[in-house]
């Protein structure tokens, strides 16, 4: 009974595909260009075909018998050249303007550009007033005059490079992560807890007329995450190797070149580890895998940058791939800092805060490659980080990676994973009852662990040698800055 309704409905489809072959459908399709992105156009792949292209012109160039155009789409940082005749010409065709192109993509005589495409049909789809329009022809605009205008900033050469190789670096981790076995955890948006125990929280509450001033929404006071450790923290009581990459929030009152209120971070935990050598091995093979995939994946937008934007950095960059990272412990990093002859602005006594200006004359004494800086003082570190027990030097099995231009790009630490000793921390902050779930998973199961956080927009920079962290995110937000 099976077998023949089959029989039936392969009949079925058979006799429509007949049909549809006589109603001329293969005809119609014949006769659409087909239409390719200009990465695809540029690769020669339809050479000799009818094609479309959309996209934006980035420069009009007109002489006596033809107008010569390039248009991208984003796809690429190079342009597809379009020749067209004069007679396609349209004054709306100017630089900024969107178009679609249709024509025959044949091999270019000129060795500029591999291809180029004839044009039969110029549409100019959206009009660009040349003379307000903030981007000028042929003029290399610098990142923080671009920086201006965040709405159209993305059609400049330099961040159109940038946002491509924010995607392509983003896809690399997550390959190094599902290659190395983690599981990724959406860790939550918005949490009642704060990590970091900075106090550097936005608060969440609902606005409109149902819910009245001061009412909280859900039982306890919510904030934006600062960290997703915590969460991630939960699920390794079950998944030995976890991460997540996602948005952050920070309320810091900070007009630095590294510092937004909402940034991306890459957060990975791992359980049962030995020493911190277990943290350190994965933060430097993913830095290594990511930057090396970036370089291979993004050749043109990468060279960008590197000759025009940040010219010199690439050797820093192939330096950082080479040379392993050397660890140094604080002690040595303080006594690194005392023998100095650097004036720096802020102290180097023994338990007083690594700040920039220190994390950055550490990076260039260890040969301007990045360094692990490990066993910070008990007392600079959160609740979470494990007592190293080393009297009388208390320290914590903390441990931050420095590097070139940036200074701190990732922090992290094996975790107290010893009730006794948690609960002790917990109490002395007044901490224990919000955090009794979090005492739990050292009560049920409890093993060593550790994770890591980096961040997104410090790792961009310091592979693209970007100064401004607000040049390296989509839409940046910092205090007092305007929103889009
Ligand atoms: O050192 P942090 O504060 O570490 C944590 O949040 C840990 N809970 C992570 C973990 O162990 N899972 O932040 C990690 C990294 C920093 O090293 C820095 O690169 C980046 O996040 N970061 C910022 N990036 C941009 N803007 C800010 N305001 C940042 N604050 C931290």
């Amino acid at each position: 009974m099976l077998q023949s309704a089959a029989k039936v409905l392969s009949f079925a489809s058979a006799t429509s595909v007949s049909r549809g072959i006589a109603a001329g459908i293969r005809h119609y399709c014949k006769n659409t260009p087909t239409k390719l992105r200009v990465s695809q156009a540029l690769s020669g792949a339809e050479l000799g075909s009818n094609i479309k292209v959309q996209g934006w012109v980035r420069s009009v160039r007109a002489q006596k018998a033809n107008v010569f155009l390039h248009v991208n789409d984003g796809s690429s940082l190079q342009s597809l050249q379009v020749v067209a005749s004069s007679e396609l010409s349209d004054p709306l065709l100017t630089f900024g303007s969107a178009v679609e192109v249709t024509g025959i993509l044949k091999k270019s005589p000129h060795q500029k550009q591999p291809v180029e495409l004839d044009a039969k049909q110029i549409n100019v789809v959206g009009e660009c007033n040349p003379v307000d329009f903030p981007f000028k022809i042929k003029e290399r605009h610098g990142l923080e005059y671009i920086r201006q205008f965040p709405h159209l900033r993305c059609r400049t050469n330099a961040f159109s490079s940038l946002l491509r190789i924010r995607s392509e670096a983003t896809a690399a981790i997550h390959s190094y992560f599902k290659d190395n076995g983690f599981v990724e955890i959406n860790t939550p948006i918005i949490t009642s807890n704060d990590c970091e125990g900075a106090g550097e929280l936005f608060q969440v509450e609902p606005s409109g007329p149902d819910y009245a001033d001061g009412e909280n929404f859900f039982s306890v006071p919510a904030y934006l995450t600062v960290s997703g450790q915590l969460h991630l923290e939960v699920v390794s009581g079950a998944f030995s190797k976890v991460y997540t990459f996602g948005p952050t929030f920070r309320a810091e009152n900070s007009q630095s070149r590294r510092h937004l209120a909402e940034f991306y971070m890459v957060e990975a935990e791992i359980s049962f580890t030995q020493s911190l050598e277990d943290l350190t091995k994965v933060m430097e093979d993913m830095f290594r895998f990511a930057t090396e995939h970036v370089l291979a994946h993004c050749v043109e937008d990468v060279d960008l940058f590197h000759k025009h934007v940040t010219p010199g950095h690439r050797d820093t960059v192939d330096a950082m791939i080479k040379n392993s990272f050397p660890v140094i412990t604080y002690r040595e990093a303080i006594d690194i800092l005392r023998c100095s002859s650097e004036r720096f602005a802020f102290p180097t006594d023994w338990g007083c805060d690594l700040k920039t200006e220190h994390e950055k004359y550490l990076v260039k004494h260890c040969g301007n490659i990045p360094v692990f800086v490990t066993d910070y003082p008990y007392d600079l570190k959160p609740f979470y980080a494990r007592d190293n027990q080393d009297h009388p030097e208390r320290t914590a099995a903390a441990v931050d990676l420095l590097v070139p231009g940036v200074g701190e790009l990732c922090g992290g630490s094996l975790r107290e994973e010893r009730l006794n000793l948690l609960s002790a921390r917990l109490e002395e902050a007044g901490l224990e009852d919000v955090y009794s779930w979090y005492l739990d998973l050292r009560r049920f199961g409890s093993v060593p662990h550790g994770g890591f956080g980096l961040g997104f927009e410090r790792y961009l920079q310091c592979i693209l040698g970007v100064d401004n962290i607000k040049d390296v995110v989509p839409f940046p937000r910092f205090s007092h800055s305007c929103l889009l």
